[in-house]
């Protein structure tokens, strides 16, 4: 098992962990991240924080307490922690004072970005990636899923970037089995003020019985895809007219264990006339498509050791994806020659 304390690649990188809207003040959100046990709350001024869900005293889950004037109590002895992590209060000794408290709760980098609230276990080394449609106030967002798989980060990520199944995991939807023809696509490195820096492939095109959701008849899109950091993809639909925007559907993953992971989707749309509801209930179905895929191939961690896996030319984005992965020396949720 590759311990994620030993990746510099995934511990100092933001992870999301929840949707910022759903954590109102007063509230903790118990979760995970790369095998630790979080809890994410929110304090009476807005400010969110992430601890390890793990009382200093015996190692009690703290999610399972309390939170009352911005002090999280423990439920088995009830030692309270502040904002700050430290220990305030031990009702067993009750006269106690501040400085003979010594525990304190480990804490984490937390912010709110995309409408997300994304977490750091390490020292972060960049920004939230990028999201350069979230700005674009002509376009509709809606935040899709989480959605649980029993797989590795990059298998997914991979499937993402991946157009060859359409016609057979999402056929009469994204494919056709009659159009499985896949044109010649371009993939270079890239970094730009927009994106910041990846790998993206451009030109791919693929005849689509539903080019969007409210689409009644097939058609051809134009997609780019962009990699931005080892768990985060975003690919845009490039505008098919003078008068159309561009769209985007992000995915960014939370690694809850090597191969387990929740996604994330955003989207930002132009599509004005569904409801939340169905633009969701759509993204659900090509999601749920896609994770017994993923959940099956074998191993579950994404091989990056040369002749493990045979690839087509058509695989050129999956290839420079590991190939990136290699470069970004990623060793969590992925099997290296080492
Ligand atoms: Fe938390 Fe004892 S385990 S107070
Ligand atoms: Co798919």
């Amino acid at each position: 098992m590759n311990s994620p304390l030993r990746d510099p690649a995934i511990l100092n990188d933001w992870h999301p962990v929840g949707i910022a809207a759903g954590l109102a003040a007063g509230q903790q959100l118990p979760t995970q991240l790369l095998d630790l046990s979080l809890v994410v709350w929110r304090d009476s001024n807005g400010a969110v924080h992430a601890w390890e869900d793990r009382c200093p005293h015996r190692g009690m889950k703290l999610s399972m307490g309390q939170l009352e004037d911005d002090r999280l109590h423990c439920p088995y002895h009830g030692w309270s922690f502040g904002i700050d992590g430290h220990c305030r209060h031990i009702p067993a000794l009750p006269a106690l004072q501040d400085a003979q408290l010594k525990a304190r709760v480990t804490r984490f980098a937390v912010q709110e970005c995309h409408g997300l609230i994304w977490v750091c276990l390490g020292t972060p080394a960049n920004a939230v990636p990028a999201f350069p449609e979230l700005a674009d106030a002509r376009l509709r967002k809606v935040w899709c899923g989480p959605y649980e798989v029993l797989s590795s980060a990059p298998r997914i990520i991979e499937n993402f970037l991946d157009m060859a199944h359409f016609a057979y995991v999402h056929e009469g939807i994204l494919g056709d089995r009659a159009m499985t023809a896949i044109r010649d696509y371009e993939v270079n490195a890239f970094d730009d003020a927009e994106y910041g820096r990846g790998i993206r492939a451009t030109g791919c095109y693929a005849w689509q019985p539903r080019p969007n959701s409210l689409a009644t008849e097939g058609g051809d899109v134009e997609y780019t895809y962009r990699v931005v950091r080892p768990l985060t993809a975003i690919l845009t639909k490039e505008p098919q007219s003078q008068d159309s925007f561009r769209e985007a559907i992000g995915l960014h993953l939370q690694p809850l264990t090597e191969t387990t992971t929740r996604a994330w989707i955003i989207l930002a749309m132009t599509n004005f006339e569904q409801s939340d509801e169905a633009l969701r209930q759509f993204q659900d179905t090509i999601f749920l498509q896609d994770k017994p895929i993923v959940e099956n191939q074998q191993p579950l961690r994404l091989p990056l050791v040369a002749g493990a896996e045979v690839s087509a030319s058509c695989d050129r984005m999956s290839l420079a994806y590991r190939r990136y992965l290699k470069d970004e020396k990623l060793r969590y949720g992925v099997i290296t020659a080492e």
